[in-house]
């Protein structure tokens, strides 16, 4: 089977920093996959590459066989590749169903200036409509995003990710900041998306990694650690000194 989204050699430097070292990673279709690493591995870097947020100083990225390197963010969500962000990044005085709107329409609230909401055809409104019930939000839909708890603006920030018909979803630290309780439904709520939905999970909280993904690369220092199954990772000595703090180079 053909990989689906493919790193070749991706770097990514801020000026003297290398945050993202000569990674390669290759990704199938329906494939879920975990990012992990301690802070500052460059793992939301990484999502930044794939999403066009940063380019590559060097190296490809390669989306169905496209080279996507240098491909704006729009064009890539146009593609289907989505992600949600490490920060909540919502309207705070719109309603639910305006963020999933304009979620839609391409918007982000750095970029939009209000003023007036477009209406939404059917289709629209039943793509928001589902969006909302996959993310547990059907009955919040009327309220405004500061009545939400912060779980349920994470899960609202879903919502609006899955509303743009992803064909590959990116999720920076989904469970970020939430109560062991809210964990559970964010982790719940990942779990039921639709298996041929491509997903990519950068998350601290091994146990949600766990029960989540199929296979989890692991980064330190901006270089690719190790890569393998979760059942492999969680006995990996390199991966536990990494986290323990105790260095862990790559080989
Ligand atoms: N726009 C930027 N300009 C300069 N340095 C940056 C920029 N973005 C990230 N960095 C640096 O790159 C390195 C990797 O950062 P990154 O945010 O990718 O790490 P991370 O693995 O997502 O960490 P965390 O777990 O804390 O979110 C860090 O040293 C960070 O300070
Ligand atoms: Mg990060």
């Amino acid at each position: 089977m053909q990989d689906y989204f493919r790193l070749e050699n991706v770097t990514v430097q801020f000026g003297a920093l290398v945050a993202v070292d000569a990674v390669s990673m290759a990704i199938r279709s329906g494939e879920r996959r975990a990012i992990i690493g301690p802070n500052g591995a460059g793992k939301t870097t990484l999502f930044n590459a794939m999403t066009g947020v940063v380019r590559p100083t060097q190296g490809r990225v390669l989306f169905d066989g496209n080279d996507i390197s240098r491909a704006p963010v729009h064009k890539r969500s146009a593609m289907g590749i989505s992600r949600t962000f490490q920060i909540t990044n919502l309207f705070p005085r719109l309603s639910v169903a305006e963020n999933v709107l304009l979620a839609m329409l391409g918007h982000t609230p750095r970029k939009f200036a209000l003023a007036t909401l477009p209406t939404l055809n059917p289709d629209e409104a039943e793509r928001g409509a589902a969006a909302l019930e996959m993310t547990g939000l059907g009955n919040r839909r009327h309220s405004v995003v500061t009545e939400l708890s912060y779980g349920e603006q994470r899960q609202l920030e879903l919502a609006m990710a899955l509303a743009t018909q992803p064909r590959i979803l990116l999720l920076d630290e989904p469970a970020a900041g939430l109560s062991p309780r809210e964990r559970v439904i964010v982790s719940d709520i990942i779990r039921a998306l639709p298996r041929d939905l491509t997903l990519i999970l950068i998350e601290h909280d091994m146990d949600i990694v766990m029960n989540l993904v199929d296979y989890i690369t692991v980064l330190n220092n901006g270089k690719l650690l190790v890569e393998a199954s979760p059942e492999k990772i969680k006995n990996n000595t390199d991966v536990q000194d990494v986290y323990l703090g105790r260095g862990g180079q790559d080989a």
